[in-house]
């Protein structure tokens, strides 16, 4: 069959990516999705097996760091587009291995728009879409707002990696006229995030009876997304989005890392039944990341005025979905975290003291 674009997403396997496959995969039966991913410890096929057998879906294990079998790729699935979500995309990781993130965020995502510019030429009708984050733009104060214009100002390595990673797409756009699109995002929760990032940490650790850490006060800010608003916000961007242009995605919906996860407390205590106050006691303060960005709040009227996205789900609504998905997943967090997790920890904290 003759499919109307042949969809490269990168990083499918992961906690975005593996929403945004399954969106296009079952919204769009004459797209072919090829999935790439290298599976690292975030990437993990079981977050797709209920799409796996579709007949137009495709999955390739390959880095993106190794140049030359990517144009394999472009070449054998006669690649049209490219939603590249593949990366290293956990801040305090950065700290510790900056190297990595250079390799998969800069240097992947050069090699993938190489293999574009190899593969389109000048031809017209190809898209190269660039995933990334609010983090690009710095910390802000207790007031104002991202906006596309706001100057890029990144404070960590990740963040650093992935400003490179955005500046090489518009170079590229500019230079070589690949057509590109960039969104960034705030915070994504919800099911199948690897149990690193704080709310799906502070799930496992409760249903493991841990202390959940809060690093330095716990009054740091974070806009939080639902995963699939923000994987239809992709489809909307990817659909309508115009050629060269930004748009920055968020939800309204800010917190502080303290509220949110005395919240998150009180719904998991509820939802398993036992006396509100029981995960809150689990809370801990701990040393404080190095250079934490003290808030991130995203102006996503652009996006919302231009092309019609709004946010669906409201906080505790996604927040409820979340820790129903983790409760009823119990094994997909105990495979997770099988591995080197628990020893990962250790290090962290120790390298913290
Ligand atoms: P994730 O860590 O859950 O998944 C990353 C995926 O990329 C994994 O499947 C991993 O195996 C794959 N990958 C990593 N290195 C690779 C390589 N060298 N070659 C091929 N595959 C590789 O990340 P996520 O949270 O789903 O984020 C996806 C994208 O969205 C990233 O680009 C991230 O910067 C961006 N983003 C994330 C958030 C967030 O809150 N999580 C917010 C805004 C933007
Ligand atoms: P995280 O989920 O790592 O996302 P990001 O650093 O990209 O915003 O962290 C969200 C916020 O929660 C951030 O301010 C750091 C804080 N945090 C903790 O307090 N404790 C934790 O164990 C983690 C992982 C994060």
């Amino acid at each position: 069959m003759n499919h109307k674009k042949n969809i490269l997403i990168t990083g499918g396997a992961g906690f975005i990516g593996s929403h945004v496959v399954r969106r296009f995969v079952t919204c769009y039966p004459n797209y072919l999705i090829i999935n790439l991913d290298c599976l690292t410890y975030a990437g993990n096929l079981e977050n797709l097996t209920d799409i796996e057998s579709c007949s137009n879906y495709r999955f390739v294990k390959q880095d993106i760091c190794e140049a030359l079998s990517l144009d394999q790729v472009f070449k054998e699935f006669k690649i049209s587009d490219v939603i590249h979500l593949a990366a290293e995309s956990h801040v305090d990781r950065s700290i510790e291995d900056p190297l990595s993130f250079v390799n998969t965020n800069v240097i992947g995502t050069v090699n993938l728009l190489n293999s574009a510019k190899k593969h389109w030429g000048n031809e017209p009708d190809h898209l190269f879409y660039h995933i990334s984050t609010d983090e690009v733009y710095g910390s802000l104060g207790e007031t104002g707002f991202f906006t596309e214009s706001t100057a890029y100002d990144p404070q960590s390595p990740y963040s650093a990696s992935k400003a490179a990673s955005d500046h090489f797409a518009r170079a590229y756009y500019n230079t070589y006229k690949i057509p590109i699109v960039i969104s960034n995002c705030s915070n994504n929760y919800g099911p199948n995030q690897f149990p690193e990032k704080l709310i799906p940490l502070c799930i496992n650790n409760i249903l493991n009876s841990k202390p959940l850490p809060i690093y330095g006060k716990g009054d740091n800010i974070r806009d939080w997304l639902f995963v699939e608003d923000h994987a239809a916000a992709i489809d909307t961007i990817f659909h309508s989005g115009k050629l060269g242009a930004t748009y920055n995605i968020g939800g309204l919906n800010e917190w502080t890392n303290l509220q949110l996860v005395e919240t998150l407390c009180d719904v998991v205590d509820k939802k398993i039944n036992q006396p509100i106050g029981t995960s809150r006691s689990l809370i801990t303060f701990v040393t404080d990341r190095s250079g934490h960005d003290h808030r991130y709040a995203i102006d996503a009227s652009k996006l919302q005025t231009e092309l019609n996205w709004n946010p669906s789900l409201e906080f505790e609504e996604g927040l409820s979905k979340t820790v129903d998905w983790y409760l009823a997943n119990e094994d997909w967090l105990k495979s997770v975290t099988s591995g080197n997790y628990q020893e990962y920890y250790k290090q962290l904290y120790n390298n913290r003291k």
